[in-house]
């Protein structure tokens, strides 16, 4: 879901990584076939950093309303619980509910949409004061609108719904996220980096329909259209598991061996495609460089130890900012239909000294 959708006037600043040719230089590695990337700015840029604040977002206004100050009923409706990312904000989740006192019931909807409609509908059934919901793909707006039919205010949490489906502010009262078309330019200027601005790329997609599966890959398009030298040569989703991105991996880097880049829209298909890379003899981050997304524990030590070059930061501590949001909606102060987190980015020069925090 593009974010502009949320402020059509005045517009989401995201920045463009084209005018932010400065410091940082490029590597040269064998992945790049040693040509110069002279015709790509993406490597001479700097990292272009988070977007800016989206301005021009409007507040909730229309959707149900929370009167409740106390004793709160909640409900999280996660989408699965197969990866360190999901794991990880589940538990900032509960660790912010205990923190406040409040009563949390979780579902898992162990990555199957349907099971994630049933779930939700379930929810509303029980009345919570508050629905938290981390959907699994955009296609599930139907039931974001049943449950604010139902008089319950609902909060997303890192992924968007169908905006032409479930109205921002009415339907539901925000979606809390990082920008993920801002992420996908990011990586295009760190996988330009790591290949002097020429690379064949597999692309291993997030689950077909997931907001950031999206636009992971709309903004790292975007961003290579500057580097002639850069192609995706095949681009399959992944569905955002180690297990589906290796085998992915696997049949592609068969198909094309002649690739010499993966950009993986997680940390998790990332370290799949690094084992397949190496299960055909090639060595990551020398023969095929590989960028991603996320920043888990694993990630970190990829990229410590020269297999993944880069990850571009994707919070999964949503606890915090969830309940603080909820908080505010109760006590009647405006609150946005639209919060963008702020993540950073790991490279060789940060990545060990952030393993130990990570998850
Ligand atoms: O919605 C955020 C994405 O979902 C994370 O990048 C991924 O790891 C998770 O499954």
């Amino acid at each position: 879901m593009d974010l502009r959708k949320f402020a059509p006037f005045a517009g989401v600043a995201v920045l463009s990584v084209s005018l932010l040719a400065g410091c940082g230089g490029s590597s040269n590695n064998a992945a790049s076939g040693g040509s110069s990337g002279a015709a790509c700015p993406l490597t001479s840029a700097a990292d272009p950093g988070n977007s800016q604040a989206p301005a021009g977002v409007p507040t909730a206004d229309k959707a149900p309303k929370l009167t409740k100050t106390s004793g709160l009923k909640i409900a999280f409706s996660q989408n699965a619980s197969n990866n360190p990312w999901r794991l990880a904000e589940t538990a900032s989740m509960k660790d912010e509910a205990a923190k406040q006192g409040l009563q949390l019931t979780i579902t898992d909807a162990n990555n199957d949409q349907s099971k994630q409609v049933s779930d939700i509908k379930g929810l509303i059934a029980q009345k919570p004061d508050a629905l938290f919901i981390a959907p699994i793909t955009e296609q599930i707006a139907n039931v974001v609108k049943d449950a604010a039919t139902a008089g319950i205010p609902v909060f997303l949490l890192d992924r968007a719904v169908d905006t032409n489906i479930a109205v921002p502010g009415k339907d539901f009262v925000s979606v809390m996220q990082s920008d993920f078309i801002q992420e996908g330019k990011r990586a295009a200027v760190q996988m330009a980096k790591a290949t002097n601005g020429n690379a064949k790329i597999i692309e291993l997609e997030g689950t077909t329909g997931a907001s950031p599966a999206i636009d992971r890959k709309k903004g790292f398009d975007e961003a290579i259209k500057q580097c002639s030298g850069m192609q995706i040569v095949v681009s399959q989703d992944g569905d955002f598991t180690r297990a589906k991105g290796q085998s992915v991996a696997e049949t592609l880097l068969q198909s094309h061996p002649d690739a010499t880049a993966i950009y993986a829209h997680n940390d998790e298909m990332a370290l799949g495609a690094i084992a397949a890379i190496k299960a055909i003899g090639k060595v990551p981050g020398k023969d095929i460089q590989v960028v991603s997304v996320d920043g888990e524990k694993d990630g970190l030590k990829a990229v410590a130890a020269g297999d993944l070059y880069a990850t571009v930061e994707c919070s999964p501590r949503f606890g915090p900012i969830a309940f603080q949001t909820m908080t505010d909606y109760a006590a009647g102060k405006p609150v946005k239909t639209l919060i963008i987190n702020s993540d950073q980015l790991f490279t060789k020069d940060n990545a060990a000294d952030n393993v130990a925090k990570a998850y």
